[in-house]
């Protein structure tokens, strides 16, 4: 224990208090086995070890359900990519199409009006051209970089806690050097994946419009309001995005005096704030609407129409 703070004497490690400037303000002492590390900025990365750890709240928690909940997505995604089957449902009337196969660049989707490319020498499923890009612009996005870094790499697991690995020198991560060198450099792509995001933010807009097509004409399904919902949960996470929100207002000395950029940054900000929470609602929204396709298309589900 360090003399010189206060408080100090090794007495007593429970709070005490002391007179600051007039104020009376709490000084709680810690133990010698938690004494706090110092970090140096581009220097070697490390800390105490997971024993030693400061926080005592369930820090844990949170990294488990995420690793948890992105592993599930892998294993559904993976499963649907690979399909490369009951992804349309134009033999029950119904014009959905998977947003994993969208837009369907092959001849696999029977209905001409949703073959944009009508790649007949493409032999393997049309979903693995499609989720390249979704992939690209999810995995750099900042928020699944901190999720993934620290479910999974636990680098570090959560704020307070030791990069797992290279809590001592010659640690296994001793070398690591973040994003600033190849490959986790690459990760600096995400603010252009942004622009091919938007386009596919437009493309499910437009299944979702023609989720109310039917043969006899306009109408409204079940299925049409899952299309909606999913269309304008990717709207929310792609327009909440930090490098949307930079695009309109970062960079400007005076945002006042150009206030269209400001209108745009305005309200972007609070989709900004949620970005977290329009992260997870789409991600588990667009496999849930893979799902209905698929149970529609294979008869499994009946699509129930309300007018
Ligand atoms: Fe998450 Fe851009 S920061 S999508």
């Amino acid at each position: 224990m360090d003399p010189a703070r206060p408080g100090a004497g090794g007495a007593d490690p429970a709070a005490t208090s002391q007179r600051n400037g007039g104020s009376e303000v709490a000084v709680v002492e810690r133990s010698p086995s938690t004494r706090p590390v110092a970090v140096h900025i581009e220097g070697r990365r490390g800390g105490p070890p997971l024993s030693t750890v400061l926080r005592r709240d369930g820090w844990r928690v949170q990294p488990d359900l995420v690793a948890f909940g992105l592993l599930a997505f892998v294993v559904y995604s993976t499963w649907a990519a690979f399909r490369d089957t009951s992804f349309y449902t134009g033999a029950y009337g119904r014009d959905y199409l998977s947003p994993f196969y969208s837009p369907c660049l092959t001849m696999h989707c029977t209905t001409a009006g949703y073959v944009w490319g009508g790649w007949s020498w493409w032999r393997i499923s049309p979903a693995l051209l499609i989720l390249i890009f979704p992939l690209a612009f999810r995995t750099t996005c900042y928020y699944y970089r901190k999720s993934y870094y620290r479910a999974f790499w636990l680098s570090p697991p959560a704020c307070a806690v030791a990069d797992a690995g290279s809590t001592r020198p010659g640690g296994a991560r001793s070398g690591y050097t973040g994003e600033t060198r190849f490959p986790l450099i690459l990760q600096n792509v995400h603010r252009y994946t942004w622009y091919v995001a938007v386009i596919f933010a437009g493309i499910l807009t437009w299944d979702a419009i023609a989720a109310f097509r039917f043969p006899n004409g306009v109408g409204m399904a079940l299925g049409s309001l899952i299309f909606v919902v999913n269309a304008v949960l990717l709207g929310l996470y792609t327009f909440g995005c930090h490098a949307c929100r930079h695009l309109c207002g970062g960079a400007a000395k005076s945002l006042s005096k150009s206030p269209l950029r400001y209108k745009l940054w305005k309200w972007v900000t609070p989709l900004n704030e949620r970005h977290m929470l329009f992260a997870w609602l789409s991600l588990v929204w667009v496999a849930f609407t893979d799902f209905y396709v698929f149970l529609v298309s294979t008869g499994h589900l009946h699509d129930p129409r309300f007018f």
